[in-house]
């Protein structure tokens, strides 16, 4: 199979990044895949499992740490130097929540919001002028963000505007599974309004949420003993309540198909629970949130 197309998958180290990765090579569909991932000894680790798992050798990882701005446009500008197929593919699918006490991105932003949104924000922005069409862009996103749902109302995402969230400095305006929660509502005022800006250029832009996936880091590095536990625990109860659960190989795979499904071609805009489009929260969709949160996250990562 020849190599001739290029894929980035940020935080594709561990998790639902890298199944999805696994997902892509396996496929043999002539992807290179780049993985994005701020610790590049982790990235060599995942890459050669994934090698030894799939047999692929189109496989690189690339340092890009999404909590430091400098780092987002130095991942772009050696990108834009290397000698790789075209870019056709972006999944933004890292992600970090800090579930006590506020901390900073490097740029002084709140980390969830600066991480899981500014950083995407940025890298998407700057390497739009490289990706070639047809392409897709993936943005996961997660069920907390909406409060008609189990976990939204667990979460209380609360959306303050851009620049108050990025620069939060009293502990008690929001929670971390608060700030958490609303960082992934920004991703999906993200997609919905990159793809009306894309609207007839070939280029989709798609959310997803993967369901609630214990087995992650995610989850699993929560430093909170108890917490982890109840978290754990809860699965069983989570289900009763209408929780939906997976695994990292199945909601992995299914960020993958929102690259390589031929039958996804042209649908864009829309939003997935692992294999199902559905409604995400009524708020999502509000444009005029939708294009403020567009207008400040340009100054706050300095492209107007
Ligand atoms: N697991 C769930 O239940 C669940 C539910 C809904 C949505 N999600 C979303 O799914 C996505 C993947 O999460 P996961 O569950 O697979 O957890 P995970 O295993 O912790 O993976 C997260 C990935 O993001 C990377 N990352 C964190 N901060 C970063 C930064 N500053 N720069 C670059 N990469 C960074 C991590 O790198 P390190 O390994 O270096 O930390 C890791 O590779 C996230 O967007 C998450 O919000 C997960």
């Amino acid at each position: 199979m020849t190599i001739n197309k290029t894929v980035i998958i940020t935080g594709a180290n561990s998790g639902l990044g890298f199944e999805c990765a696994k997902t892509i090579a396996k496929a043999n569909q002539g992807w290179h895949i780049i993985l994005a991932c701020r610790n590049t000894n982790k990235g060599e680790e995942a890459r050669q499992k994934l090698i030894a798992e799939t047999l692929n050798q189109a496989i690189s990882v690339m340092e890009l740490d999404l909590a430091s701005l400098q780092s987002v446009r130095d991942f772009v500008s050696i990108f834009q130097k290397s000698i790789l197929p075209p870019l056709h593919g972006l999944i933004n699918n890292a992600g970090m929540q800090v579930l006590s006490g506020l901390e900073y991105t490097k740029d002084g932003y709140e980390i969830a919001f600066g991480t899981n949104h500014l950083g995407h924000f940025l890298l998407t922005n700057l390497l739009l002028e490289n990706l070639q069409t047809p392409a897709r862009i993936v943005v996961v996103s997660s069920g907390t963000h909406d409060p008609d749902t189990i976990e939204g109302k667990f979460n209380k995402p609360l959306f303050l505007g851009a620049k108050q969230l990025a620069t939060m400095a009293n502990e008690k305006e929001m929670t971390g599974i608060q700030r958490y929660a609303t960082s992934k509502l920004a991703n999906l005022f993200f997609a919905y309004e990159l793809d009306r800006k894309l609207k007839g250029k070939n280029i989709t832009v798609n959310a997803y949420d993967p369901a609630y996936v214990p087995a992650t880091n995610l989850v699993q590095s929560i430093k909170n003993p108890f917490a982890r536990w109840m978290l754990r625990a809860s699965t069983g109860f989570f289900k009763l309540l209408g929780v939906v659960s997976s695994t990292p190989d199945v909601s992995g795979g299914a960020i993958a198909r929102l690259l390589l499904d031929e039958k996804l071609e042209g649908v864009s805009g829309k939003y997935f629970q692992i294999l199902e489009e559905k409604q995400s929260s009524k708020q999502s969709y509000d444009t005029k949130i939708a294009s403020d949160l567009w207008e400040d996250s340009l100054e706050l990562v300095g492209l107007n």
